[in-house]
């Protein structure tokens, strides 16, 4: 079983998305995925109702899904930690006990032709931006999953 994780600051908009989108692409049977937050402020809340709605008109539900945060235990259990973006990096690293948890840690839009490095935080932004990141972890989840699919 390859354990994947997802990690953002709250867990509520963008690692959620990543976490289902993820999950439709591998075998439940190979694969575990999970999401987590570098911060606890929404631990045991639902998604954000925007990731929820974009989801759903993409045909995920991700409606039952609660936040949790991170701890550094995730470091031992997971086989990969995708983060969204940098500080999100930088607080997962922070916890690393040796060379083999910190190659565990990616940036999940680092991948051949990228066009950004960021999954951009849309807690605060407009409706379009929930459109944006849904497209951008897509294509990453995507080329993540057949990458780990190759790998097994
Ligand atoms: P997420 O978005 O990290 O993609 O879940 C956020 C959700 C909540 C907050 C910030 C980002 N917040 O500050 O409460």
């Amino acid at each position: 079983m390859t354990k994947i994780l997802m990690v953002c600051l709250g867990n509520i908009c963008r690692s959620p998305l990543a976490e289902g989108i993820m999950r439709s692409k591998l075998s439940s049977t190979h694969f575990f995925i999970d999401s987590a937050g570098t911060s606890g402020f929404h631990s045991g809340n639902a998604p954000d109702p925007r990731s929820i709605e974009v989801a759903q008109k993409n045909g995920l539900d991700i409606s039952q899904q609660k936040s949790r945060p991170f701890r550094a235990y995730d470091l031992e259990e997971f086989d990969v930690i995708f983060v969204m973006d940098k500080a999100n990096y930088r607080d997962v690293i922070r916890h690393v006990q040796n060379e083999d948890e910190r190659q565990k840690v990616k940036l999940i839009l680092n991948y051949p032709n990228s066009e950004t490095e960021e999954v951009p935080d849309p807690y605060y932004g407009g409706k379009n931006g929930f459109d944006h990141v849904y497209n951008l972890l897509e294509k990453a989840c995507t080329f993540h999953s057949n990458q780990l699919i190759s790998e097994q």
